[in-house]
């Protein structure tokens, strides 16, 4: 099962980058464990196509990738405009909104994606949904400033129903840290919300810096198959 999802990771990345990238291009590169192939990927074509290419990281997992394929770094001061911004997702829905932030990076994916003009995502087959929850049992990411974290869990609670929890790191004794020195909870709904709304009411929480609800953001979705299919 490991070697089939990694190979459907790898085909939905390169489909990704083969359809999408092409020369004198700024990219954003997501996060995650599918975004590693689009990178090799990506790698592979600038060098034999000596494409000119620069990226703009989401994370600083992101970051590495770039550096160590060879890549050109670039950053959003430079690059506020990109065209293409290339990212995984946990749970991706019939109308294409995604739960991001399993891996803790939902704050910068979502202002890298908010600046390209096309955000495409790329999944394995387990990452594909109905609705939200069907796939995804972890719930909703959201990154909070520190202080803040109990008030938006009771806030959280209360208007929306379910749990939410710290965020715990698994080789440290206490919380998961973002790359923004920001908490994470993970809000364990448990019903299907107006998501569009929900999200938007999450975000007026004093504290919240984002969710990892992405909504109507996704232009298209590649999702590879059990049966090497993307
Ligand atoms: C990172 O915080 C996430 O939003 C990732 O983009 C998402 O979890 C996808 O990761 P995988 O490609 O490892 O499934």
């Amino acid at each position: 099962i490991r070697r089939m999802t990694e190979e459907a990771k790898r085909l939905a990345g390169c489909a990704a980058v083969d359809n999408h990238v092409k020369n004198n291009q700024a990219l954003g590169i997501g996060s995650g464990s599918t975004i590693v192939h689009a990178v090799n990927r990506l790698a592979e074509r600038v060098k034999q196509e000596n494409l000119n290419i620069v990226c703009v990281p989401t994370s600083f997992q992101a970051r590495q990738l770039i550096l160590q394929n060879g890549l050109v770094l670039s950053d959003l001061d430079r690059h506020p405009e990109l065209d293409v911004a290339i990212d995984g997702a946990d749970e991706v829905d019939s109308e294409l909104n995604l739960i991001k932030g399993g891996g803790g990076c939902l704050a910068q994916e979502k202002i890298v994606a908010g600046c390209a003009k096309s955000f495409i995502v790329i999944a394995d087959y387990r990452k594909d949904s109905k609705n939200f929850g069907e796939q995804w049992k972890k719930g909703v990411p959201i990154e909070v400033i520190p202080m803040a974290y109990v008030p938006v869990i009771k806030a959280l609670q209360s208007r929306f129903g379910g749990v939410a929890e710290l965020r715990m790191a698994v080789s440290k004794a206490g919380p998961v840290v973002t790359d923004n020195g920001n908490f994470l909870l993970d809000w364990k709904f448990d019903k299907v919300h107006e998501w569009k709304a929900v999200n938007t009411e999450i975000k007026m929480i004093p504290g919240v810096v984002d969710t990892g609800l992405f909504i109507n953001m996704a232009e298209r979705v590649y999702f590879g198959m059990e049966d090497g299919t993307v």
